[in-house]
Parts: C-alpha cells; sequence; structure tokens
C-alpha cells in the first residue's frame, strides 16, 4: 500500500507550520534516527545541537545561551514553568507551597497544560485595548506566591509584542522569574524596533521556534535560559545512558529537528529571514488593505499576521472552497503570513473573499 501524500500548503492561511526550507528537509532526513536526548552516544546532532542553540543565542541578544531545541512551543512553556518552580521550591525555606503564574490573557493555550502537569495556578491578566498584557492588571495578580511571569513577543491570534521590560521589573520586584513567549514571533522581531529579547530586557527564559517562521522541520522549537541554574533546575539523571543528566522534557528527541533547526538558521539567519520577514509583512498589510476594502473591521498586522471581522457564515464559505482558514477565539478571520504564503495565493484568496 503507498503513504498517503502529504496536503499541500497552497491553500493553508491560519496555520503556524509552514513548508521548511530545502536545506532544513535535507538535514532533517539524515538525522532521522539520531537521539540528542543522549548526546554522548550521538555526539554529531549534539554537536548541532550546540551551534544552533548559538545562533538562537544571537537571534535574542543572548551571549552565552542554555538551552536546547524542543519539541516546540508547548514544551518551551511547561519547561520555564517548571524550572520556576523549581528554583521557589529549592529557595531556602521553599518560598511558597502554593505556586503561582501570571500571564496575559492572550498567552498560547499550552500555559493550560503547563499549569495542569505542573500543579500551579495559571492567573490571566486582562489585556489593553490594544490587545498587549496591560502592566497593571498584570501587577494585581502577582503576589508573595508568584514564581513566573510571561510575556508573549508575537501573540497567537493577533501578534501583539507585550510591553517585555516592563513586565520583568514587575516579576523581579516580587523575587519571580520572566518567561518570553516568542514561539511565533522571534524569527520576526529581530527585523523590528520592539524590546524583547534578553538585550532588551531582564528577561530570564525564552521559548522561540525553528518550526514555525524558522522554516525548520517539525518538530523544533527552541528553549533558552540566562542562567545555567535554570537549566540545571531542570536536570534529572539518567543512569541507563552513557549521558549521566538530562533537562529536557522528552526523553529520546528528533535528531531531524535539531539537525532542520541548524541548516535552517545556517542557511536564512540574518538576510535570509529578514527577507522572508519584509516579504511576509508586505503581504499582510496587503492583504489587510484588501479586507477593509470589502468594508471588514480590520486588526492591524504589526506583525504579519491580520485578523478581520470577516462573519462565521462567509469564513465557512471559504473553507468549502478549500481555504484553511480559522477564526480567532473572538471570531475574527485570521491570516498568518507564514513563508509558504505568496501574494498570488493572497490574490486568489481575495478574489474569492470578493465573489462571496
Ligand atoms: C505564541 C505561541 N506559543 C506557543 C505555541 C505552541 O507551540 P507548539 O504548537 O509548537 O507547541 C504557539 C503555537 O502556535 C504560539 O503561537
Amino acid at each position: 500500500m503507498q503513504v498517503a501524500a502529504p496536503q499541500s500548503f497552497r491553500r493553508v492561511l491560519s496555520s503556524m507550520c509552514t513548508e521548511p526550507h530545502p536545506a532544513a528537509r535535507d538535514a532533517a532526513e539524515r538525522f532521522l534516527a539520531s537521539n540528542p536526548g543522549d548526546p554522548t552516544t550521538y555526539p554529531t546532532v549534539s554537536a548541532l545541537e550546540d551551534e544552533a542553540v548559538g545562533i538562537l543565542g544571537e537571534m535574542t541578544g543572548l551571549e552565552n545561551p542554555h538551552g536546547y531545541i524542543a519539541s516546540g512551543g508547548t514544551e518551551a512553556n511547561i519547561q520555564a514553568v517548571r524550572a520556576a518552580r523549581n528554583l521557589a521550591e529549592a529557595e531556602s525555606g521553599a518560598r511558597t507551597d502554593s505556586p503561582n503564574i501570571v500571564a496575559p490573557e492572550s498567552a498560547h493555550f499550552s500555559f493550560q497544560k503547563a499549569a495542569d502537569v505542573l500543579g500551579v495556578e495559571l492567573r490571566l491578566a486582562e489585556v489593553d485595548a490594544n490587545r498587549r498584557a496591560e502592566p497593571d492588571a498584570v501587577a494585581e495578580l502577582v503576589d508573595d506566591d508568584t514564581v513566573l511571569v510571561v510575556g508573549i513577543a508575537g501573540t497567537t491570534e493577533y501578534g501583539r509584542v507585550d510591553p517585555i521590560p516592563t513586565l520583568s521589573e514587575i516579576a523581579h520586584d516580587a523575587g519571580a522569574l520572566l518567561h518570553v513567549d516568542a514561539a511565533w514571533g522571534g524569527f520576526v522581531l529581530p527585523f523590528t524596533d520592539y524590546e524583547w529579547n534578553f538585550d532588551h530586557a531582564e528577561v530570564d527564559t525564552m521559548g522561540i521556534d525553528p518550526h514555525k517562521m524558522g522554516q525548520a522541520a517539525v518538530p523544533a522549537g527552541g528553549f533558552l535560559a540566562r542562567e545555567k541554574r535554570v537549566l540545571d533546575a531542570l536536570a534529572v539523571e539518567t543512569p541507563y545512558l552513557e549521558s549521566t543528566s538530562q533537562a529536557t522534557l522528552t526523553g529520546t528527541r528528533s535528531g531531524a529537528g535539531v539537525a532542520s533547526a541548524w541548516a535552517a538558521m545556517d542557511e536564512l539567519w540574518p538576510a535570509g529571514y529578514r527577507e522572508q520577514y519584509e516579504r511576509s509583512q508586505a503581504n499582510a498589510e496587503w492583504i489587510a488593505e484588501r479586507f477593509e476594502a470589502c468594508g471588514y473591521d480590520v486588526v492591524d498586522p504589526v506583525l504579519p499576521l491580520v485578523a478581520a471581522d470577516v462573519p462565521r457564515k462567509t469564513v465557512e464559505e471559504l473553507q468549502s472552497l478549500g481555504w484553511r482558514v480559522s477564526p480567532t477565539g473572538s471570531g475574527e478571520l485570521r491570516i498568518v503570513c507564514m513563508p509558504h504564503v505568496t501574494r498570488s495565493m493572497l490574490e486568489s484568496f481575495a478574489a474569492d473573499l470578493e465573489s462571496l
């Protein structure tokens, strides 16, 4: 029996996945069977991982990054919460026995999973009129039991960037860590004026995913920490492996993800990613104008992501024409201008929209 062909990206407009770069695809194939979870047995892929983390450090303003290529943004977020909780527990006399984390309500749903599996309370703060974290609302929810404050650098639904330096002050005043979720935004933000990275503020940990805007193969996320003690807080001993300890959440990991992350970044950082950002941003602004011309309210694309107040019935009609589009929690149609989303795809989509 023949394996089914994977579906094409020709009509995929709301996904944060994309076609991997050819170099990433090739590297993924070659390292399919390597396990970076056991770096002593698989040193070649492990060396690629160290280099990949080094490039992620360069992209995020961190000279000596500690981290690894994770399975995705979800794992990075879970690990950030886990590290913060473990460090608070290890403080003399354990700082709290009922830890909480505070995030804006725009945070990705993976924080709900993190809170659930780690037994930590998740407090969600209201966002402002521009859909960014509101520092006063965050500060109000922070207390002596807060172990982590979360800021988002490129929110999933609207591409908003939270005020990271202010959130960092709020976190540190309370003795908590600051985690920045740049899972989607991290590969476009280096080409903007936003303050979002380790160099702009006292950020402790960050998630940044090569398998989203970075054009690596799935699974390739990134977890970064400013200090080694954060990774140490995640490490467990590994008696039956050649390597002696492991800080990752998964055990056996994808060598394909690691090698493809390295290959994509080696190929594209920085010039290729800059070009990609400029193309995606121009596409986002173009489709935003087309939505407006059709009379829809548009959430302006501050990063390459557009949401427009298109009625559900129209969204359903577009879906029945084969467009893979999905609404935000508030019902807007959302288009993520990923690398595979070309101007001609958007022209064809706009023509369908206008004909409805
Ligand atoms: C901001 C943000 N964080 C985390 C995630 C979760 O990433 P993953 O699906 O790779 O686990 C996403 C996914 O879209 C995201 O947009």
